[in-house]
């Protein structure tokens, strides 16, 4: 049996540098080594463990009851399976409430094996755990626009920054989470036009999720690229990629290829 070839690991610096030559960046979540082995394989340059997992691997209505001993469970699992790809992962539910809180959270995560973590908000205790975070040598990914964790206040999934005065605090929180020291943010559920402009003004790169295509890059929950019926009602913005892929590793391909040519989102997955 031969050796593979040596694979480049994706690094936190990379993120940047793929924005800088206009490579859009395509993310995934997973949360078995299995699954993780044939995202990465098949080109995924990042693979976040979500607390998505609370609903889909878990089957909770929503993400709150994920715990950090959860995350780091699924991440010691997810990997094992990567070679190339940056492996992110979420700090759950209050993980976050103090910059202590995060820091101790953040640390058994990286310690389980990933390279950067993600935060939701980006409130006052929100910036200050990513600047406390940033400051100890922890990559930090921000989270802004629908946040699951905020479902209480929000009263459901619901599009965020469709009036105006939501749209200035979204754009101002972007700003304010890269000066804090964040190296990525992810958009979740925003107009398509916001997001652009945030992408526009941001310092660092940005990743779409139901937010259009003019992002960095785009990332999907595992089920929803495969199609899979997770019992929760099944977003506009996601597309089942197995149906043309015709396998897990041939949907994974198009899925990638699609973001990277900017096929994928199209109009039909995007908010106005
Ligand atoms: O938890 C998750 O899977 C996420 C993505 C939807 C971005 O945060």
């Amino acid at each position: 049996m031969s050796t593979p070839a040596p694979l480049k690991p994706v690094t936190v610096p990379d993120l940047a540098q793929a924005r800088r030559e206009g490579r859009r960046l395509a993310m995934l979540t997973a949360y078995d080594a299995g699954f993780a082995r044939v995202f990465d394989a098949n080109g995924a340059d990042i693979i976040l463990v979500g607390d998505s997992l609370g609903m889909v691997v878990q089957g909770h209505d929503s993400t709150l009851p994920v715990t950090v001993d959860d995350i780091a469970y699924h991440v010691r699992a997810v990997a094992k399976g990567l070679r190339r790809a940056l492996l992110l992962a979420d700090l759950p539910f209050q993980a976050d409430a103090t910059p202590e809180r995060a820091l101790e959270a953040s640390t058994r995560l990286l310690q389980a094996g990933a390279g950067m973590v993600k935060l939701e908000g980006a409130g006052p205790h929100k910036l200050a755990a990513i600047r406390f975070l940033a400051a100890r040598e922890i990559p930090v990914s921000a989270h802004l626009g629908l946040t699951p964790q905020s479902v209480l206040r929000f009263g459901g999934y619901r599009v965020q920054g469709r009036e105006a005065a939501a749209a200035a605090q979204l754009r101002a929180d972007a700003l304010a989470v890269a000066e804090a020291g964040a190296s990525l943010l992810v958009l979740e559920c925003v107009p398509s036009a916001l997001a652009a402009d945030i992408t526009q003004a941001s310092p660092i790169p940005t990743i779409g999720i139901g937010a259009g295509p003019h992002c960095d890059g785009q990332v999907l929950v595992l089920h929803d690229v495969l199609g899979l019926d997770t019992g929760h009602r099944r977003p506009k913005f996601v597309k089942d990629f197995l149906a043309e892929g015709g396998s897990v590793a041939g949907a994974v391909r198009a899925y990638v290829e699609a973001v990277r040519d900017g096929s994928f989102p199209g109009a039909e997955h995007a908010y106005d």
